[in-house]
């Protein structure tokens, strides 16, 4: 059992606490990689923002649970060599699927734990997220539950169709599993295909594709049941089409490719949405800037002349979302 207060990580209790106050959302970035993380505390430290550093199933299985937990605490000192004295680092498992998962990265030194149980039916959702808190509370972990099912195309963790989450069972599964914040669905999904055309309407100036509005009524409803409970957005990126098109322009086929619009992002993040998940967006900057470098110098084999320049387009998509749209900057 190592707790990951030996490693300098913080759990999410006090970080959503400022946060709902304050009206801003943390950022929660997926990572899989090394340059991926070398952006998101390069971006955090120079932000001075608190960041959630997610691993998902997919994570555990390309890059290896034990690896990433140690990749995690590096990024700690590494935080601290760039001069953030007192780093304010969360290392989340995201979507854990069960139970063992959960105590597996509980145990070995991950600071908070989503359980999904949102599949489930509610009573075996509340009986295994309760059983997930139980334990994690015993380490002072936090965990994350999930009620409402999102839509999406792409991830294992996504369904045919999405189901908004009932305000009005929130306040019964919140007291029955003590789970310290709740991702709910009001429209977002995984992915970068979160809407089909058929959904969306088209803008007549730019001929792009615009998408429908996130539930904020539900989302209004839920936070007048649990006034101040700390709320998280999963599916959350924005897919910037500046980045759609430098793939597509590079050989790359993104047809259709559609996100939320950022200016819904930062209504959310003013409310009680608290966590903001984003991993698409930057699978996108960092496959627009590889397609690009290798087109342009299609004689280079070095690995570095093209994951260098996706590193730098990740760490200015990270901080652009920071600053400009979560609005969690100057917190530390
Ligand atoms: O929630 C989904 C994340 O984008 C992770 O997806 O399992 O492909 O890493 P992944
Ligand atoms: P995106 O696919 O919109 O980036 O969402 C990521 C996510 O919710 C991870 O849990
Ligand atoms: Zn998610």
């Amino acid at each position: 059992m190592i707790s990951y207060k030996t490693l300098g990580l913080v759990n999410t209790r006090e970080m959503f606490k400022k946060a709902v106050k304050g009206g801003y959302a943390i950022p929660a970035f997926n990572f899989n990689n090394m340059e991926q993380l070398q952006a998101i505390i390069m971006a955090a430290v120079e932000t001075k923002s608190p960041v959630i550093l997610q691993v998902s199933r997919g994570a555990r299985d390309y890059a290896n649970q034990t690896l990433l937990r140690y990749m995690a605490e590096g990024a700690v000192e590494y935080a601290k060599e760039l001069g953030c004295a007192k780093p304010e680092i969360v290392l989340h498992l995201d979507h854990g699927d069960s139970f063992e998962t959960c105590k597996s990265c509980i145990d070995m030194g991950f600071s908070s734990v989503m359980i999904d149980g949102s599949h489930l039916p509610y009573d075996e959702n509340v009986a295994l997220t309760k059983k997930v808190v139980e334990y994690a509370h015993q380490f002072d972990v936090t965990v994350e539950g999930e009620l409402g099912v999102l839509a999406g195309v792409e991830d294992e963790v996504s369904a045919e169709e999405s189901h908004y989450t009932k305000p009005e069972e929130v306040v019964d599964f919140v007291t029955k599993t003590g789970c310290d914040s709740l991702a709910i669905s009001i429209g977002t999904s995984h992915g970068a295909y979160k809407f089909t055309p058929e959904q969306c309407t088209v803008d007549p100036e730019t001929g792009r594709l615009l998408p429908p509005p996130l539930a904020f009524d539900v989302l209004e409803a839920i936070e007048k049941e649990l006034p101040g409970f700390p709320i998280v957005l999963h599916g959350s990126s924005s897919v910037p089409q500046d980045d759609v098109d430098t793939i597509n322009k590079y050989g790359g086929k993104m047809v259709a490719a559609v996100g939320i619009p950022e200016e819904q992002l930062r209504k959310a993040a003013k409310s009680a949405v608290c966590k903001i998940n984003i991993d698409s967006d930057s699978r996108l900057a960092m496959t627009a800037a590889v397609r690009k470098a290798l087109a342009e110098k299609p004689a280079e084999f070095d690995p570095r002349k093209y994951l260098g320049p996706a590193r730098a387009s990740m760490k200015e998509l990270y901080m652009h979302k920071i600053v400009n749209v979560l609005g969690s900057n100057d917190k530390i």
